[in-house]
């Protein structure tokens, strides 16, 4: 009855999808990127990528299967662009940015050297909202930000992102919930064709430097970073790239380094290297 059932329901969709392509786009996308694309991502790789079958003028998936299996490195990068989940926010997670400013800061001054080199990484960057709010931050607490060697890596896998965050142009409403004397402080208010738009200043501009980087490769930086963030990432790769990361991140930090992660991660059985000083705040055990 079930398999009747089945084949009386017409294929309402605009494109052929079956196990057999899923598949392959979810085995692809493991490979490339670490991400792990469970059975309930389905309909969100159906739905993310029909907009380039469409404009490949392709009939179906497994088209564009075989075209990816050819080697096409621009669908490629098109393909794991348009998989990505790139949400973020300016202060998303505030409590993180309290700690920088009224902890980090202040202990990362008091154990100055003399040298005043400060070095942080935001890994998985997305459109650059996170390293603009760490950037707020230092310049903020610094005051005499132009005598430090403070640089602030910025990094992600989906180039459309690193574009966005390279350009620091944001709509309006993506800066409503920052406060008045920040955003007047911090932002320029666009005109003619960026009318409804503001800008990072150059100031903050000038602190970061946006580079595409795949986590789950090599990663040519040397180090040490005083902090690293890597928020709302790990969470899509599986137990095993979490703790090769994290053991990565733990030998790129200085001893006593500080890593942030998303609300929903945590080191529980990723790693010992740590220990957890306040809301998915961790720091290198020295
Ligand atoms: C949800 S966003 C997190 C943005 C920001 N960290 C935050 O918490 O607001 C996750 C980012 O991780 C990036 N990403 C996913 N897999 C990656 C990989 N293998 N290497 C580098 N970045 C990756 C995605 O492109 C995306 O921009």
């Amino acid at each position: 009855m079930q398999a009747m059932a089945e084949a009386v329901i017409p294929d309402t969709r605009e494109f052929r999808f079956d196990d057999q392509d899923f598949a392959f786009l979810r085995d692809m996308v493991r490979e490339q990127t670490g991400i792990n694309l469970s059975e309930a991502k389905r309909e969100l790789v159906y739905s993310r990528l029909s907009r380039r079958l469409r404009q490949l003028g392709l009939s179906g998936f497994s088209e564009y299967c075989a075209l990816l299996q050819q080697g096409d490195a621009e669908e490629l990068v098109r393909m794991v662009n348009a998989l990505t989940t790139n949400l973020t926010a300016f202060f998303r997670e505030q409590h993180h940015f309290d700690y920088l400013r009224q902890h980090l800061l202040p202990e990362l001054v008091r154990h100055d050297d003399g040298r005043r080199r400060l070095r942080v990484w935001s890994a998985g960057c997305s459109t650059g909202q996170e390293p603009y709010s760490i950037a707020m931050v230092l310049a903020e607490t610094l005051t005499d930000i132009e005598n430090w060697d403070a640089r602030i890596l910025a990094t992600d896998l989906d180039t459309d992102v690193l574009e966005f965050g390279r350009l620091g142009i944001y709509a309006q409403d993506k800066v409503d919930k920052i406060e008045r004397a920040r955003l007047q402080r911090w932002f320029l208010r666009g005109r003619d064709r960026n009318a409804g738009k503001v800008r990072v200043v150059s100031e903050l501009r000038r602190l970061i430097t946006f580079r595409q980087l795949n986590l789950i490769r090599k990663w040519p930086m040397r180090g040490p970073f005083d902090m690293i963030f890597c928020r709302n990432t790990l969470i899509y790769f599986d137990k095993e790239t979490q703790r090769d990361l994290v053991a990565r991140f733990s030998e790129l930090l200085t001893p006593e380094g500080c890593l942030f992660l998303g609300h929903s991660e945590s080191l529980h059985n990723v790693s010992e290297a740590f220990r957890l000083v306040g809301n998915t705040i961790y720091r290198r055990l020295s």
